[in-house]
């Protein structure tokens, strides 16, 4: 699949890095090229001259950008994105992280949703620390890639691709429930700030229904 990461922080290192090595073709944007090229070096992937650009050629889109910047990329690719599978991993945390800005209305995946109309965005990896994104396994289990989408065909999408980099895919629901997926994330960050740990924990869903891994 061609895949265009948006963000060459931590996410889209790991994420980007993790898909190139499954053999889809990978390409990077990020508002400052040369952390794209560069990226883009490590991971065996392309990079591109704008978000605009990447997302013009791909399949599927990852957004790997702080929440906070959301308005301004999803504004950049809007145009380019119907049809396109979206993942939305990012978590909007407050800039002083106090918890989520998002708290009393929709999830941050329901504004991404709202800002690129046509785009079949997935709630995903957002429960993954980077840490543990680019390997499927880590302390000897098989982790979970927690998801939601209104979307059949980019659930079946992702499932693919979350399967193609070791990690068992888990519907959980409807992209509403974006908001759970949000709120996981950010009870793993807290509880790694609380207790000043290592940053590589991670959840697994002991006997998931059958249905949720279809
Ligand atoms: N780190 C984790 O363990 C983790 C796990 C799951 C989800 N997330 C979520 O994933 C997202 C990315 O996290 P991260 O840790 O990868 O962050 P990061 O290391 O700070 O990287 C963010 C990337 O987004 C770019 N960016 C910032 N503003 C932008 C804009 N307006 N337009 C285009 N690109 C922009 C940054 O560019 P510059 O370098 O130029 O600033 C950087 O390349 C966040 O929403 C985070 O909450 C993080």
């Amino acid at each position: 699949m061609k895949i265009a990461v948006i963000g060459a922080g931590n996410v889209g290192g790991a994420l980007g890095k993790a898909f190139s090595g499954a053999g889809h073709e990978v390409t990077y944007a990020a508002r400052d090229r040369a952390k794209a090229v560069s990226r883009a070096q490590e991971a065996g992937a392309g990079a591109a001259a704008s978000s605009a650009d990447a997302v013009t050629g791909a399949d599927a889109v990852i957004l790997a950008v702080p929440f906070t910047a959301i308005v301004d990329v999803t504004a950049e690719i809007a145009h380019a994105i119907s049809g396109k599978l979206v993942i939305d991993v990012t978590n909007p945390i407050k800039p002083d992280y106090s918890g989520l800005s998002t708290v009393g209305g929709p999830s941050g995946a329901e504004v991404v949703a709202a800002s690129l109309p046509g785009a079949r965005v997935v709630k995903g990896f957002n429960t993954i620390f980077a840490s543990n994104q680019a390997n499927g396994v880590a302390h000897g289990h098989v982790l979970d890639a927690l998801y939601a989408t209104d979307d059949d065909d980019a659930a079946a999408e992702f499932t693919k691709l979350a399967a193609s980099i070791g990690f068992r895919p888990v519907k959980v629901g409807p992209l509403s429930a974006a908001a759970e997926l949000e709120a996981m994330a950010w009870l793993n960050i807290r509880l790694q700030m609380l207790a000043n740990g290592a940053w590589d924990s991670a959840f697994v869903l002991l006997a998931p229904p059958a249905a949720a891994l279809a």
